[in-house]
């Protein structure tokens, strides 16, 4: 499914399909006004804040800033890859997806896997079949009854039955020579030296394993005895590389209830079991430690997830290699938690022993990775002595030097230093480029930024001298300037947000949009430092750049409030200048002055008298504009 798709079609796509449809088949939306809103499905929240626009095609939350089109929707919300939400929006519209310079190579791979994929399907219809005819189906129906296991679930999930016997599906499926290969690469199959083949799963519980996009493309197979191997899995094929899938994941997405977060557990039972009572959220991992890939794919669908584990020592080894491997993915915002479960237990015993809400609350209650990482840590060094505590810092900072530049790298530093109660040398050792500890004063600014509150010009006297505030003409690029001083001022002075009236007024980029959200988050929850400022964007898109504002040298920033006001007077101005510019060219010439309203006129007074007053607050000369009647 290669090959570069060209931008000519995405702009189709996206002239097609509409945001409003996309989302509310996943998000059900209510009618606000001219847009749609819902309790936004990327963060918790109990008041809607999240906006979808008809008119615009995209959405927005107001509470963490997810914003997009309807093909980032898709990406987010059910954590496709772009191509893979582009193939998925392109078949609901019914469109084909067109492919560029597509190499041979890539053709050919297409051409191998596809059959590859009906076989696999073909092989889960039948072991699902089998469950139902097999002559030896009461005991795998017994079984699964004995596990406690309702039909609902074994449907949901897709659980069949593999008859014992060498050639069930062989006979079944392998109708001519070239499916019988296709069953031999996709490891349904086993050929032996001399070329003849037989079945791979005999006399076995089968666990169909899905892509994200919901094809089969492997099996886990479990005896019903005590037989070894307990489990028996699909090799690696052409379309399964088992440390990139996660079983259970497709089908907690097709449950469409908002994912807020997502356990990982060790087996396919556990992910059962849970689901049936009522904890659709987990995976599990294919006998395989859990990846970073894997991490990167679930972060790309919530925002927390929980590791589940045995309390005994193999689950303490196993946790402490995925808090290795979760590090480097922590983005400021998201969250590792780990869970360790009562000796003798996995999830699925525990949760049919004492219910979802008391599993539940395990979970709310399991330990934070931070929390985790130093308690881990200190187990392994004596830490009431000195030396110990030296020992903990050689520990703990090549860890810690894993999570990514951000708030919890800089919290878990100042951590590790208030547990040794010196600076972290280790740390030094490690950074490339030490930075600042997240210093938070009570009030006054942040240390990053250096204080110009000094200059108190009156606001009309420094505007005059403002080059840009020459032309009463403000195009979207003009302001761009404008718009970024506003937002530096808000980030060097956010306690100033309070003084602001926010007008009525329609952003119409990006930045303009983030302008007048800092200001309403500034309003609702108000801060006093450039760093309490920060805090409030972790987790949005917007974090990175306003962080690098925040540390950028700026030294022209002129006296805050007049610096937002005036951004937003200038945003406000231009939704009616170009009615205002309409209305005077019609005034000018003696024809179409004729036809004017009442209603026309009443307007371009008032216009006028706007400009007039925005114009005097700059400072401008146009007040003596010999044209005015
Ligand atoms: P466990 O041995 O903990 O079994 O293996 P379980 O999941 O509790 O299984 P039940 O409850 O006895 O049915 C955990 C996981 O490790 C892999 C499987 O993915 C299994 O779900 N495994 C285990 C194998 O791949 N092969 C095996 O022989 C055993
Ligand atoms: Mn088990």
């Amino acid at each position: 499914m290669a090959g570069r798709i060209p931008q000519s079609f995405i702009d189709e796509l996206l002239s097609r399909v509409d945001v409003v449809d996309v989302v509310d088949s996943r998000v059900k939306l209510k009618k606000a006004g001219k847009n749609y809103s819902a309790c936004c499905p990327f963060h918790n929240e109990n008041t809607p804040s999240f906006t979808v626009s008809r008119d615009k095609q995209f959405y927005y939350c107001f509470g963490c800033g997810a914003t997009g089109s309807a093909l980032k929707f898709v990406m987010e919300f059910d954590g496709l890859s772009f191509p893979d939400a582009v193939e998925k929006l392109a078949d609901a519209s019914g469109l084909e997806v067109p492919r560029e310079q597509q190499s041979r190579q890539q053709i050919e791979q297409q051409k191998e896997q596809e059959p590859l994929y009906t076989r696999m399907q073909e092989s889960a219809d039948f072991f699902m079949r089998q469950l139902r005819t097999s002559d030896s189906r009461q005991k795998a129906v017994d079984y699964l009854k004995g596990r406690g296991l309702s039909g609902r679930a074994a449907k949901f999930f897709g659980i069949g039955y593999a008859p014992p016997g060498w050639d069930n599906l062989q006979s079944e499926l392998a109708s001519d020579n070239e499916r019988n290969k296709q069953l031999v690469t996709a490891g349904m199959l086993i050929e032996k030296e001399d070329g003849r083949t037989y079945d791979r799963f005999r006399d076995r519980i089968m666990f169909p394993i899905r892509d994200v996009r919901g094809r089969v493309i492997a099996f886990g197979g479990r005896v019903l005895g005590d037989e070894k191997p307990k489990y028996l899995n699909s090799p690696e094929t052409p379309i399964f590389q088992k440390n990139r899938e996660l079983y259970g994941l497709y089908e907690a997405r097709k449950i469409r209830q908002k994912l807020t977060r997502i356990l990982i557990v060790e087996g396919y039972m556990d992910v059962v079991a849970l689901a049936e009572y009522g904890i659709h959220y987990a995976v599990a991992t294919l006998g395989t430690a859990t990846s970073e890939h894997h991490l990167r794919r679930l972060f790309r669908t919530v925002p927390e997830i929980i590791f589940c584990f045995d309390g005994d020592q193999a689950g303490r080894t196993a946790a402490a290699r995925a808090m290795e491997t979760v590090l480097p993915v922590l983005e400021d915002g998201l969250q590792a938690r780990f869970l360790f479960l009562p000796d003798g237990e996995d999830p699925d015993t525990l949760v049919r022993q004492e219910g979802r809400d008391a599993f539940e609350q395990r979970l709310n209650q399991s330990r934070h990775l931070p929390e985790f990482l130093f308690d881990h840590l200190k187990e392994q060094v004596d830490f009431d002595t000195l030396d110990g505590k030296a020992r903990l810092d050689q520990l703990a900072a090549p860890l810690i030097s894993r999570i990514p530049k951000g708030t919890l790298r800089d919290l878990m530093v100042a951590e590790l230093e208030r547990q040794i109660g010196v600076h972290s040398r280790a740390m030094d050792k490690l950074a490339e480029q030490p930075e600042p500890p997240p210093a938070e004063p009570e009030h006054g600014h942040s240390p990053v930024m250096p204080d110009y509150h000094t200059e108190q010009l009156p606001a009309a006297q420094w505007y005059a001298q403002d080059e840009e505030a020459s032309s009463s003409e403000d195009t979207d690029e003009r302001l761009v300037p404008i718009v970024e001083r506003a937002i530096l001022a808000l980030i060097k002075h956010p306690s100033l947000a309070s003084e602001i009236a926010l007008p009525e007024l329609e952003a119409q980029t990006d930045r303009e949009r983030l302008l007048l959200e800092i200001i309403r988050k500034l309003q609702h929850s108000p801060q006093s430092s450039s760093v309490g400022l920060l805090i409030q964007w972790i987790g949005t898109p917007y974090h990175s750049e306003l962080t690098q504002l925040a540390n950028a040298n700026h030294s022209n920033i002129k006296p805050v409030l007049a610096e937002v006001s005036m951004a937003l007077k200038r945003l406000q101005n231009r939704s009616y200048e170009a009615e205002f510019q309409q209305l005077k060219a019609m005034f000018e010439h003696s024809e179409t002055r004729k036809k004017m309203s009442d209603d026309d006129i009443r307007k371009l007074k008032e216009y006028q008298r706007q400009r007039r007053e925005f114009t005097a607050a700059r400072g401008d000369i146009y007040l003596n504009n010999p044209r005015q009647r």
